[in-house]
Parts: C-alpha cells; structure tokens; sequence
C-alpha cells in the first residue's frame, strides 16, 4: 500500500470530513511538495518581516491548494502498442524524452506468456512506469494468469488488444475480430479485474467490416463496461477482416473522430483515449477538449523529438525537456554498454533512434550509419559515436 492509500485509510478510518482526508492523502503523496510549501512560507516571514501575516498566509494556502490539486489523467498522452517498435529500448529512450507519457509494452499474446518465456517478454527498466502491458488473447482464465503475471512484474495496467487485423491473430481469436463477441471481452475483463487490482483497459476499433454501426460499438462498449473496463483506447477507424493486410488497415479505412467523440458523450462516466492520425502536439492539445487522452503511435516512431514537450504542454508539469539530441544519445550510449554488458547488442538499440534526427541537414547521414554501416563494422558502438557527432549540439 502507498503512503497516500495508507493515508486516505486511515482518515477514512476515522471518520474524517472528506476535506481532512483530501488534505491528509494530498500531503502524504506529496511530501516534497508539502515540505517545500512549508519552507517557503518560513523563507517569507524570514526575509520580509514586513510582509502582513495576512499576505504570507494567502499565498501559503495557494501554493497549498495547488499542491492538493488532483493530479492530471496519467494516460494523457500515450505511446501507442507497436510490435517490433515499442519494445524496451525504445520505451527508455522514450522515457529520456517524457516522464509523463504513458507507455504500452508491444502486444504479448496470452499463449507466449503461458507457455513462452515469461521474463523475455515482460522484463523492463523501472524507469519506463507508466508502463502498460497490452495482452492478445480471449480465454478468460488465461487472460486473468498473465494480467496476475503483470502486475507481479510491476506494470501500471494491462490493455486488451481488440484493435489487431492480422489474419494470424484472427485464427486465434485475438485482435479486433473480437469486436464481434462483446460478451467475450467482457469475460475477459471481468476475470482481469478479479484477478489484479491495477486497471484493466481496452483498445479497440469503431467496428470491423460487416458490424460497423454505431449502435453495435456502443453495445460493444457498454458490454465490456459493465464487466468493469472504465477506459477505453479508440482506434477511430473500422478493421477490414478480409483482404487488407495490418499496415493497409492502420491507412486505408477513413479516421472517424467523430464516431469516437459521440461515444465520450454517451458514456460520459467513461474515460476515452483518441488514436489514429495524430502528428502534432497542437491536434493532442485540440483532441484533448473533447477526450480525456491521445494516443500516438507511428509520429512518435518515426519523430520522437516532439515528445519531448509532452510533460509540460500536455501535462502541465515539468518533466526532463533535454535541451539537445545530443543529450539524449549520450544518455542512450550509456544504456546501450549496459545493453551490451548483459549479452545484448547495440544494435537491438539503435534501430530505434533513427527518428530523432528527423527534420535536420544531417539526417540522411545519421540514418545511414545507424541503418546500415553500424551493421557492417566490429566496432558499432564507434559508428554510434560518429552518429552522435552529426547532430553535435543538435
Ligand atoms: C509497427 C506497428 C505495430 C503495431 N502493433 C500493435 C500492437 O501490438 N497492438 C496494438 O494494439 N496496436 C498495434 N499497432 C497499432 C497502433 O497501436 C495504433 O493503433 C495505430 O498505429 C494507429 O495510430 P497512429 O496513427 O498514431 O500510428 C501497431 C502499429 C504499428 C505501426
């Protein structure tokens, strides 16, 4: 239990105003800020002694009240479930740029937990929480025994893919042909929720060919709702079973924000994260009027840089905003020796930062040593070097 859980239990226990427990869980979950709130009121009647008791007083409690604030939605922004892109490097190289982000682990199926190797597919960096485990299954048992395995293993959440194409998945009843069996997911849900108490979310699409009114996705979504899922990630295109492979499926169907806003209003108890065809932080900050999160996939991909203003224009709180790619790539090269030093190589790292030079002279160079010479040479982790020389003070 938290310090700030173990707070609000005992105010509660106690009978307590609801204000009192406000303030007792606001302070034990923010204990620095609680402290220096106390400083700074001693540093005022220290070095005005002038200063009205009054005014000291006012602008005590405005720091105060700012601090008690409820924190904002964790999954305000998110790093979408990309498989073979958002594995663990690229989540830590992520997190150099965002401390706020939400970050989804890549699709693990129920059946490679089970009966796979457990550690390979959910080991990662402290440093990466938030961090959500998205799982592809649909047997309700085995989905609640690899939700348990996650949140042993330290992950915020766990996400139910009902959102994947492949005709792979599809065979095993995973993914978005699930779209079609609401009752199905809801099971799911439902074993999750009884086996963790971490949150148990969904990512879906607005319909798949064939079930793609409005009505069946609120039904869709009202089902898996009341099996106790209050977060839903909407893909805001339809998925074409048939004849459209996964990368036609993720551009060809038309983005419907519209489709994806009317649900928010017809389940306004329900928290509803926007995805599909988002580049920019302004369209995060626009969506973000009307959805409670954003999720970004292939942008953050393929330009990470821009992440690194989500803390605090998304957010509203400082975060690490480097100053530099250099910065950032120096700090990746530490990560990429210790990769190293247990047995990985530096290229399993490297390949995902190819976006961070995206937009400058040399990044048709930067590219090409991390793509191609780095695999050709002994020493890799020199064609990195000269990689971070090209974008030099960058
Ligand atoms: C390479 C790649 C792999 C993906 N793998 C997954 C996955 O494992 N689980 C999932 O729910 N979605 C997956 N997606 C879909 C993304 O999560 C996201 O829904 C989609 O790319 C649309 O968002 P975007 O337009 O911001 O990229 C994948 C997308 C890409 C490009």
């Amino acid at each position: 239990m938290s310090a700030a859980s173990f707070a609000k239990a005992l105010a509660l226990s106690h009978g307590s105003k609801p204000w009192v427990t406000k303030m007792i869980t606001g302070v034990a979950s923010n204990t620095g800020a609680f402290l220096s709130w106390l400083k700074s009121g001693a540093d005022i009647c220290v070095r005005h002694p002038k200063r009205t008791v009054l005014q000291s007083a006012l602008f005590c409690s405005l720091m105060f009240a700012a601090m008690l604030q409820d924190p904002p939605f964790s999954g305000r922004f998110a790093v979408a479930p990309m498989l073979d892109w958002s594995d663990r490097h690229f989540r830590y190289f992520v997190r150099l740029l965002s401390k706020h982000a939400m970050l989804y682990s890549e699709m693990v199926t129920t059946g490679a937990l089970i009966h796979g190797d457990a550690p390979r597919h959910l080991d990662f960096d402290p440093s990466e929480n938030p961090l959500v485990l998205q799982l592809g299954g649909s047997n309700a048992q085995e989905l609640a025994q690899c939700a348990r395995l996650g949140e042993q293993w330290g992950y915020s959440e766990i996400n139910l893919n009902v959102g994947c194409p492949s005709d792979r998945v599809q065979n095993n009843m995973i993914g978005a042909c699930l779209m079609a069996h609401p009752q199905r997911v809801a099971d799911g849900v439902k074993a999750m929720r009884d086996a963790v108490d971490i949150p148990v979310t969904v990512k879906h699409r607005i319909g798949i060919n064939g079930r793609d009114s409005y009505e069946e996705l609120a039904d869709f979504v009202d089902t898996v709702a009341n099996a106790g899922c209050g977060h839903f990630i909407v893909h805001a295109r339809i998925a074409i079973l048939e004849g459209l492979s996964p990368k036609e499926n993720r551009d060809i169907p038309p983005l419907r924000y519209d489709i994806a806003r009317q649900l928010r209003k017809d389940f306004p108890a329900l928290q509803f994260t926007l995805n599909g065809g988002i580049k920019t932080l302004e369209a995060c900050a626009e969506h973000l009027e009307h959805f409670d999160g954003v999720m970004l996939g292939r942008e953050a991909y393929a330009n990470p840089w821009l992440m690194r203003e989500v803390d605090e224009r998304l957010y509203g709180l400082p975060g690490h905003n480097p100053q530099t790619r250099t910065e950032v790539l120096l700090a990746m090269r530490e990560y990429i020796e210790r990769h190293c030093q247990q047995g990985g190589k530096v290229v399993h790292v490297t390949r995902h930062l190819l976006g961070i030079a995206q937009g400058f002279p040399g990044a048709r160079r930067f590219r090409q040593l991390l793509s191609a010479d780095i695999h050709r040479t002994d020493s890799p982790l020199q064609v990195f070097d000269q990689a971070i020389e090209v974008l030099q003070g960058r």
